[in-house]
């Protein structure tokens, strides 16, 4: 397989065409950012980690039978996958209340939600990713009923798979945003699983061990992702 060109770069990630039609190389980059791209910094390490924590991500959901675009990993900061046709949406399911959930109805972080909470927002930039309901998405010709229910259908898939999964690393999976996208007829698992789209806490602290930590400025960012690979037994 052969890496061609820059398709399109991203905040965090950029992709590249090869030479087969129906495969891309996603590159992994240290940029990190948050706020709409109003906070931007190069963190030494991040897109190894990422890159391979999403690698060992993926490949647990593929084993627990859902469908993803991930293939393999080509170096530290590349992954080789499936070239998608990507539903302009991201599904986010919650265990626990933080975030944008706390700011925008006003409950106490780390409510426990009973059962989980589902949500879609619109990727628009432009925006700023608001949120939108299932109506919309088919009002506006974003995606259809049966690939909504199906994308549902797999993001909490993934969630009994992963809070078990971060459970035995003695962390609590407290919400996560998935994209989804189209490759042969298939609604297939996109974009990234990495503690950039998450938030984990340490079940017994309440440590915060994901992208929060530079949202919030409470720094050893990359430490602390490598630390959450290292409870689940992977090595960096
Ligand atoms: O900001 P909010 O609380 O809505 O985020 C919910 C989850 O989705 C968090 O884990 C966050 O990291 C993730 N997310 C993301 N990309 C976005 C919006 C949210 O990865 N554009």
């Amino acid at each position: 397989m052969e890496k061609r060109e820059l398709l399109y770069s991203g905040k965090a990630k950029s992709v590249f065409t090869t030479d087969d039609p129906d495969y891309m190389v996603l590159e992994f980059r240290n940029d990190t950012s948050a706020f709409d791209g109003k906070k931007v910094e190069q963190l030494d390490r991040k897109g190894m980690v990422n890159n391979k924590f999403n690698a060992f991500i993926m490949t647990k959901l593929a084993e627990a039978g859902v469908p993803t675009h991930f293939e393999k990993l080509l170096s530290d900061n590349e992954s080789l996958v499936k070239r998608l046709d990507m539903i302009p949406l991201e599904c986010v399911v919650r265990n626990v209340a933080a975030g944008s959930l706390v700011r925008r109805l006003g409950v106490e972080e780390g409510m426990d939600l009973n059962p989980p909470t589902f949500e879609l927002f619109l990727k628009n930039d432009e925006l700023g990713d608001p949120m939108v309901n299932e109506y919309h998405a088919q009002s506006f010709g974003w995606s259809d009923e049966a690939t909504i229910n199906k994308m549902k259908e797999l993001t909490f898939k993934v969630n009994g798979v992963l809070k078990e999964l971060f459970l035995n690393g003695n962390m609590l999976l407290v919400d996560y945003k998935l994209e989804f996208g189209v490759f042969n007829g298939e609604v297939v698992l996109g974009d990234e699983f990495s503690p950039d789209g998450c938030r984990l806490w340490d079940k017994d602290t309440r440590e915060k061990l994901d992208k929060d930590r530079f949202r919030q400025g409470l720094g050893g960012v990359v430490e602390a992702y490598e630390e959450v690979g290292r409870r689940l037994g992977m090595d960096f």
